[in-house]
């Protein structure tokens, strides 16, 4: 169902890889809500070419940029307010990598440059892109940005790893930003922090199967997916919540807040005997 919401409003998506991606669905969404835009995402991903096929479908263009090169952020920004004509109203940074967990290194036996590497990307890119759009004043009045982030930043998820203190990272760069791009621009900048999600990010977290089941278990409203984390950015995008900003929002079916779950702990007390 589309509500219009969006109508008018020009932006950037960063991040969708396939059809699982949080910003594909996103895009999708975005689209149908009205809101036109450039897709972006690092030169590496689009030589997998589903991108284009996303593009089509929502008469896009796409912009190859690495997240963490100025320069390649500062020619997406230029590029994409030339082509979409004129200011943005919303950013959508849909990013995350760790080396790290890519090789199987347990966060107390880390190297240092591939933790580096992961918080240049799944971090303080989330700063570059916005100090790009600041230096450009790219952004429209009461514009809003959104990056995605995970609850490991508050509470341990052991195999989360090194991603933990990106998230943790990222979610503080939303706040002090946040102010800035208030004060200065009435730009808002929150983060939604996501249910695990099976994306091809998401699956390569260790012992992803075990984690998303156990939070769907947890959670009184199941996780939430890629589609529902579509549906609240776009609430976020749209003029309903123009006063909302310096926020992390839950987008959880209630995992943040619930101790335990009747389901899990009969499963718990099933698997120790004590039926
Ligand atoms: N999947 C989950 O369980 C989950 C849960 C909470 C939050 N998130 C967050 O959601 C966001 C999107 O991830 P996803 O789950 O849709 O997975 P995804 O793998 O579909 O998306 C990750 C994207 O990051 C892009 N990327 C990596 N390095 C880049 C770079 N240098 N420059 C530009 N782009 C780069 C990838 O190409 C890819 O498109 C990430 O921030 C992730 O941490 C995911």
């Amino acid at each position: 169902m589309s509500y219009n919401l969006l109508k008018g409003k020009r932006g950037i998506i960063f991040g969708a890889l396939d059809a699982n991606s949080i910003a594909w669905k996103t895009a999708e969404r975005v689209h149908e809500e009205g809101g036109s835009f450039v897709l972006t995402n690092a030169p590496i991903a689009m030589r997998m070419g589903q991108i284009n096929e996303l593009a089509e479908k929502t008469g896009s263009e796409i912009i190859p940029a690495d997240a963490t090169s100025l320069e390649d952020l500062e020619n997406l920004v230029t590029k994409a307010q030339e082509i979409l004509g004129g200011k943005l109203d919303f950013v959508l940074h849909s990013i995350g990598m760790s080396v790290n967990v890519r090789k199987g290194r347990a966060y107390t036996d880390q190297k240092y440059d591939w933790t580096q590497k992961g918080t240049d990307v799944s971090a303080m890119s989330f700063h570059k892109v916005m100090q790009t759009l600041y230096k450009q004043d790219a952004m429209n009045e009461w514009g809003s940005i959104v990056a995605l982030t995970y609850m490991a930043a508050q509470r341990v998820f052991p195999d989360y790893n090194d991603m933990a203190d990106n998230k943790a990272y990222l979610e503080s760069i939303a706040r002090s930003f946040g102010y800035f791009y208030g004060k200065e621009k009435n730009v808002r900048v929150n983060t939604i922090s996501q249910s695990p999600t099976p994306t091809t990010a998401g699956q390569g977290v260790k012992g992803f199967d075990g984690f998303i089941a156990y939070a769907e278990r947890m959670s009184p409203l199941g996780n939430a997916t890629a589609q529902d984390c579509a549906d609240y950015t776009i609430s976020l995008f749209s003029d309903l919540t123009k006063r909302v900003t310096m926020q992390n929002l839950y987008n959880d079916g209630g995992f943040s807040n619930t101790g335990v779950s009747n389901e899990v702990m009969e499963a718990f007390m099933k698997a120790e005997g004590h039926e």
